[in-house]
Parts: C-alpha cells; sequence; structure tokens
C-alpha cells in the first residue's frame, strides 16, 4: 500500500475484543494510525471528537449499545470525506444494503477473508486521496480563476467596462475607493485585459518600503551604490519591462520619490541608484490608494503634477455598503472557496445569515466579507452556514434597522416619524419571510391579524400580502384606533 507522511488513520468500531485485536494487528502492519473502539458509544466519541476526521471507519452494524449505521451518519456528517466501511454478521445483507445507501462507502459480511477487508480499506483510501486532490484543484482554480472581478451592481459593471476599454491605453490610471474594495484586484484586471497580460504584473506598495530603499527598489541600483548594495539590481520598473507596474498606496511616497516618479513617467526612461545612463522603459504605470489625493495635493502633500500625470484615468471603485446587490455573488464565491479550501461540505449560506450579510455596513469591504466567510466555514457543523457562524456585529445587523435609527442624530430627530419608519420595516420584513402570508407575518411581528391590517394601512401598505385564509369572517375590515397588542 502506498502511504505517504502522515500515517491515514483508522477507527476500528468492534464489540469482539479478538476481531478487534486482529484489525488493529492487520492495519497497523500495512502503516495506518489504527485506533480502536469497544463499542458504539466509545466509537461515536472517538469519530466526534478526533482532532482531524478518520480517513476511514470500519465498524461492526450490530453493537450491545448502538447500531453501526448511527456511527456512519455521525462520521460522514463530521466529515463527508470520511469513508465508512461496515462489517456485518451472516444475514444482515438487508441492513448491508441500507448503510451503501445512507453513504457506506462498502460492506463485509462476516466472517470475511483479511485480504478481502485489506483491499477495500486500501480502495477507500485512493478514492479519498483522489478527492481530496480533486478538492485541492479546485480550490486552486477558485483562487486563480478567481482573478475575475465579481459584482452585478450597476456601479462594477461600469467598472468592468471601463476596464476593457482602458485595457490597452498607455496612460496612466488612478485606482481609489476604500480599503478592501477590491483596487488591486481591479489593477491586475487591467493587466489581464491588455496586451501586456503575458508580461509581468508587479506591485509595489509605496507604503510598506522605507524612503532610503525606495528608490533602489523602484529603479535599480549599480553594484556597491550604496552599503548593501552587493549585486546590481534591475528594479521593479525594469523587472515589469513589457507588463504593468501597480503603484500601491501612491499616497505614501515620500516627496523626493515624487519627483523623480514624475521624470520617469515623463521620459519612460530609469536611470538605477549609482548608474551613470539611463535605460528605457516600457511599463504601464497603474498606481491605487484609499485616501484622498486631491486633500492631498490641496495641502501641499502630494505633487500636483505628478497627480495629473497619474489620474488621467481615474476608477473609482465604491464602497461594498453602496453595492449591495454584490454582496451575495462575492459570499457565495468565497463559500465555494473556503468549502473547498477546508475540505468541508457546506453547500449555502441561511436566508437569515445572507440577509445580515446584506444588511451589514463593511466598514472593511469585500475583505472584511471574505473573512467573515472563511471564518463561517472553519466554524460551520452542518451544511449551511448560519446565523450563528457570523461575528456578533454581523448577525446584529439582520435585527437592526439601521444604526443611525437607534442612535439618536446630534441635531436630534423626530420620535414619531423614526419609530414609523421602523415599523414600516419590521412589517416588509415579516411580510417577506412569509411569502406574503399576513396571518404567518403577525404571528411573526407577536401582534393580531386585525392590528397587523391596520399597520400595514397605516402604511399604505395596504395591497401587500394575503391573508392566508381568505373564506374565514372579518368581522370589521375598517381600521381599528386602538390595535390589541
Ligand atoms: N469584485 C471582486 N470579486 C472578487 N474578489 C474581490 C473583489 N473585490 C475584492 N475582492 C477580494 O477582496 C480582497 C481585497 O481586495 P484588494 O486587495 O484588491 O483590495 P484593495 O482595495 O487593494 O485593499 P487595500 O486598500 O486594503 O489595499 C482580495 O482578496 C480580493 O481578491
Ligand atoms: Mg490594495
Amino acid at each position: 500500500m502506498a502511504i505517504s507522511a502522515p500515517k491515514p488513520r483508522v477507527l476500528i468500531v468492534d464489540d469482539e475484543p479478538g476481531l478487534r485485536d486482529m484489525l488493529a494487528i492487520l492495519f497497523r502492519r500495512e502503516g495506518l494510525d489504527v485506533t480502536l473502539a469497544a463499542g458504539f458509544a466509545t466509537g461515536r466519541d472517538a469519530a466526534l471528537n478526533a482532532p482531524e476526521p478518520y480517513a476511514v471507519v470500519l465498524t461492526d452494524l450490530m453493537m450491545p449499545d448502538g447500531s453501526g449505521m448511527d456511527l456512519l451518519s455521525l462520521a460522514r456528517q463530521r466529515s463527508p470525506r470520511t469513508e465508512v466501511i461496515v462489517m456485518t454478521a451472516h444475514g444482515g445483507l438487508d441492513t448491508a444494503v441500507e448503510a451503501m445507501k445512507r453513504g457506506a462507502y462498502d460492506f463485509v459480511t462476516k466472517p470475511f477473508a483479511t485480504n478481502e477487508l485489506r483491499a477495500l480499506v486500501q480502495k477507500a483510501l485512493e478514492k479519498r486521496a483522489i478527492v481530496s486532490e480533486n478538492e485541492r484543484l479546485r480550490a486552486q482554480l477558485l483562487r486563480q480563476g478567481g482573478r475575475e472581478i465579481l459584482g452585478h451592481s450597476e456601479a462594477m459593471r461600469r467598472i468592468f467596462d471601463l476596464v476593457q476599454r482602458i485595457a490597452n491605453a498607455r496612460t496612466t490610471v488612478l485606482v481609489t475607493g476604500e480599503s478592501g474594495t477590491g483596487k488591486e484586484r481591479i489593477a491586475r484586471a487591467i493587466h489581464d485585459a491588455s496586451e501586456r497580460r503575458d508580461k509581468p504584473f508587479l506591485v509595489v506598495n509605496c507604503g510598506a518600503i522605507p524612503e532610503a530603499l525606495m528608490e533602489a527598489e523602484l529603479f535599480g541600483h549599480e553594484r556597491g551604490a550604496f552599503t548593501g548594495a552587493i549585486a546590481t539590481r534591475l528594479g521593479i520598473f525594469r523587472e515589469a519591462e513589457g507588463g504593468t507596474v501597480l503603484l500601491d498606496e501612491i499616497g505614501e511616497l515620500p516627496a523626493s520619490l515624487q519627483v523623480k516618479l514624475l521624470r520617469v513617467l515623463q521620459e519612460r526612461r530609469v536611470r538605477g541608484v549609482g548608474a551613470s545612463v539611463e535605460v528605457a522603459v516600457d511599463v504601464r504605470v497603474l498606481a491605487a490608494t484609499n485616501r484622498n489625493v486631491e486633500e492631498d495635493v490641496r495641502a501641499g502633500r502630494f505633487r500636483q503634477d505628478l497627480y495629473y500625470r497619474l489620474n488621467v484615468i481615474r476608477v473609482e471603485v465604491p464602497p461594498l455598503r453602496e453595492r449591495r446587490e454584490d454582496v451575495r455573488p462575492l459570499a457565495e464565491h468565497f463559500l465555494a472557496r473556503c468549502a473547498a479550501e477546508q475540505e468541508k461540505d457546506i453547500r449555502g449560506l441561511s436566508p437569515d445569515a445572507m440577509r445580515a450579510l446584506e444588511a451589514y455596513a463593511f466598514p472593511g469591504n469585500v475583505r472584511e466579507l471574505e473573512n467573515v466567510i472563511e471564518r463561517a466555514v472553519a466554524l460551520a457543523t452542518g451544511h449551511t452556514i448560519g446565523l450563528g457562524d457570523l461575528p456578533r456585529e454581523v448577525s446584529g445587523a439582520a435585527s437592526q434597522p439601521t444604526p443611525s435609527l437607534v442612535t439618536l442624530p446630534e441635531e436630534g430627530c423626530n420620535l414619531d416619524d423614526v419609530l414609523g419608519e421602523v415599523e414600516r420595516r419590521l412589517l416588509l420584513q415579516a411580510l417577506e419571510r412569509s411569502g406574503g402570508v399576513r396571518t404567518q407575518a403577525a404571528k411573526t411581528l407577536g401582534v393580531s391579524l386585525r392590528s397587523l391590517r391596520y399597520r400595514l394601512q397605516k402604511h399604505a401598505l395596504g395591497e401587500a400580502g394575503d391573508d392566508s385564509e381568505p373564506d374565514s369572517p372579518r368581522p370589521d375590515e375598517g381600521p381599528e384606533l386602538f390595535p390589541r397588542s
């Protein structure tokens, strides 16, 4: 059996001590990491509490304290990648078939030849290895293929459009937007859409490199140009020859380099530190920032001439809270990717979890959404991500109307208007959740049907929803002045 480190882990559950020991010897000799359990309860505890799910669970079907069938369900629930082989006594064929239907990998009838069981376990492990490999590749694809920019919103569609149109221009592009909105990704998309796509795309973070090293980083240096310059370096601009350079956090570029960069953009030539000649470079320059550069220009922190050079084309990426339609496709994309990466069988988000995401303001934008989903996938125990798997600040977003409605604004507010608005939103949400069935919506809100009708009329939502029992008598249809409840 081809076994690579670490050893695959096998759980053997049987109430017959003799059989257990025999199997332990057999599979340890095969190089597997074997755990033994003397019955259903210990088997269940082992399957559920092991730090990692078992690769294979080998279980008896009928044990004094429980059934192997239940163990099968539990183990597969913990990880769909655990393969379960059931061992059944003679005559238990029907149950064995039932076990297969419930996801067992295969079964053997006792007494069995050890070779038969050994071959089965080996095949189960091979299947598992193939599935793992596929999922790893899928995750990798999603991450790379994931270079595409997702988004259904009008704003994002305009950006896709712009990206295509400017891809082959020679001019610089300034990408602006709050942190985590996808600026770098958009810059990459411009490069990928251009004829430069097979050449390098290099990113320099202007805020992360000390001023003293920045010039050499960008334009290269000669050997011995300064202490520590042991070998000649080309610098980012020359390394990216034929491709694209993204100057990230451009607002952080020190003043001395602003002048030098401007010259490079004008002349399309660079001179390394300590070099005596300039070298022509062919690179497309893109810049990104989450700062308000106009403000920096006004304050004299950023050169106006450089700003004009960089800002020839401007791509403004709106924050996620201004394009909430993008939350769902992004969340679903991140979910598929994280589930594949973490090898978990998670198929979606519950409706209330999705609603909470769509209501949340995401100060950290798409990056925050990505982190929230990654964490939720790690925490989730079932096949869907529920409200409880989301961080509290997000799950709370579903129940709070909006922060501005519960925080008294500086300038005060009109209490009746605010309360009315809260009522209107809750009515709409309750109707949405009940699929428009009014009796159901009334129950959700803890009010009588009559009271609900009155409130709907008050908000001119009179047409919204259907009473679920249209034939039931309606003694008084008119609005009540003092609704019960
Ligand atoms: N439209 C999108 N589709 C898919 N993934 C996206 C999208 N926008 C952003 N992301 C992802 O969100 C994360 C943050 O994006 P990116 O690094 O491009 O943001 P940024 O604006 O450059 O952030 P910062 O200002 O913090 O540098 C990345 O993992 C990126 O892949
Ligand atoms: Mg960035």
